[in-house]
């Protein structure tokens, strides 16, 4: 048990993290038991990937900006380290909170635990069972060493209790970034970003792309580009482009073919709310992306992910993914069945119902400060 005001650092550096937070740095902020500070470690830093998301998510910006920027795996996760120790060592927190399977997950994660520092890991427990994936590492390991592991769906539970993780340190309690959609769909619904791009509703399909098992491996990202040339002749494609795959079209010299194909268009990455919309009216998603295959679950669009696994199963199984790898006829084939037979139901697995941030901050309540859930029972 620690003092009153218990002092939490809240990590977030790279896009999927800021809608994360966002819901929990709110719950936090309501209780006078908690002064949450945001740790930005500057993963990433360009304004489409990082600010954009402070404004769209009502976030002011982060406290402290660790500004590490881009790097080998190991040189990011190394130079994170530093940094993050550095402040810890200046006022430690009474708890390190992190989110998701990005190297700044994992890095401020075994800064803390090192140091004593109780760590809480949110969306803990997901697996691809893909060592090669950066992100499985990172989730392995930041589980490893967690006091608090806040899963997203049972299926989380098992893989950690298979790991040997003690059932007391693991709590099922929804999906944060749920509670972040949940919140500003509506809002959403005031962004004119398809009728700006000319698009109709329901009348485009929306993919993106940053996986290096894709993006880095030419012969990979030629065959989805493929795919994505046959399909446009049907259905004009909308592509956000994320700098790291912007970085390989060139590196690869495929940016004047990628120009050729006329019904697929390029853009730069769009902010939370624009994005949010061009998913929501979308005919149906490609994607590598992990949070996009909850979102559109929710949203009730079919996504096709373009991987050979998914650390979201619960996604296909209740939701509307189909996992179809980067095979280009299997895509093409894919499409083709979705577009005869479209299937919009939105699901939502349970608790994923916009109140996850406020179930992870009453387990904070009840195990660090008993006393005062004891005193609003009574009153109650
Ligand atoms: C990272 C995460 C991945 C997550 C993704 C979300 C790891 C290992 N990977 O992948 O899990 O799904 O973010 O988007 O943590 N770049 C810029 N500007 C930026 C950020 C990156 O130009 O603001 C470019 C740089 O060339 C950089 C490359 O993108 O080298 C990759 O960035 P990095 O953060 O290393 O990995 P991501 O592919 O973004
Ligand atoms: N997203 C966005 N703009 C884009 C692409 C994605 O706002 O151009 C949002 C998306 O809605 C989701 C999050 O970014 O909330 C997913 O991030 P990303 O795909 O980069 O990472 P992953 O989920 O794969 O770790």
């Amino acid at each position: 048990m620690v003092s009153s005001g218990s002092k939490i650092f809240l990590v977030a550096g790279a896009r999927p993290n800021f809608m994360k937070i966002a819901p929990i740095l709110s719950q936090l902020r309501g209780r006078t038991s908690f002064r949450p500070v945001v740790i930005h470690t500057g993963q990433h830093y360009d304004n489409d990937m990082s600010q954009a998301f402070f404004r769209d998510l009502e976030l002011s910006p982060p406290d402290v900006n660790l500004k590490v920027g881009s790097g080998r795996q190991a040189q990011q996760t190394g130079q994170i380290m530093r940094e993050f120790e550095r402040v810890v060592l200046k006022a430690p927190p009474d708890l390190v909170m992190v989110v998701g399977d990005v190297n700044s997950t994992v890095a401020c994660s075994l800064v803390a635990a090192k140091m004593h520092i109780p760590v809480a890991h949110v969306e803990a427990g997901l697996r691809s069972f893909d060592r090669r994936m950066p992100e499985e590492i990172n989730r392995v390991l930041t589980d490893a060493v967690s006091n608090y592991l806040f899963t997203t769906c049972t299926d989380a539970n098992e893989n950690l209790l298979r790991e040997g993780i003690p059932s007391e340190r693991i709590f099922f309690v929804g999906n944060v970034m749920i509670d972040s959609l949940l919140k500003f769909r509506e809002k959403s619904t005031g962004s004119s970003i398809v009728e700006r791009l000319g698009l109709r509703r329901r009348g485009y399909g929306l993919i993106t792309l940053h996986r290096p098992s894709n993006v880095d491996e030419v012969g990979k990202l030629r065959g989805i580009l493929r795919a994505m040339e046959i399909i446009q002749r049907h259905l004009p494609i909308i592509f956000p482009i994320h700098p790291r795959s912007r970085k390989m079209l060139q590196h690869f010299k495929l940016e004047g073919e990628v120009a050729r194909i006329s019904g697929l268009r390029l853009i730069d990455p769009v902010g939370y709310i624009d994005f949010l919309r061009l998913m929501d009216l979308a005919q149906l998603v490609f994607t590598d992306s992990g949070g996009i295959q909850e979102e559109t679950t929710v949203l009730g669009i079919p996504c096709l992910t373009l991987r050979e696994n998914t650390e979201r199963p619960i996604t296909v199984r209740e939701g509307t993914n189909l996992v179809v790898g980067t095979n280009p006829d299997r895509i093409v084939q894919e499409t083709q069945a979705i577009l005869e037979l479209p299937n919009r139901r939105p699901r939502r697995p349970k608790l994923w119902d916009g109140r996850a941030a406020a179930r992870i901050v009453n387990v904070l309540l009840k195990t660090m400060h008993p006393s005062k859930v004891s005193k609003i029972r009574r009153k109650g």
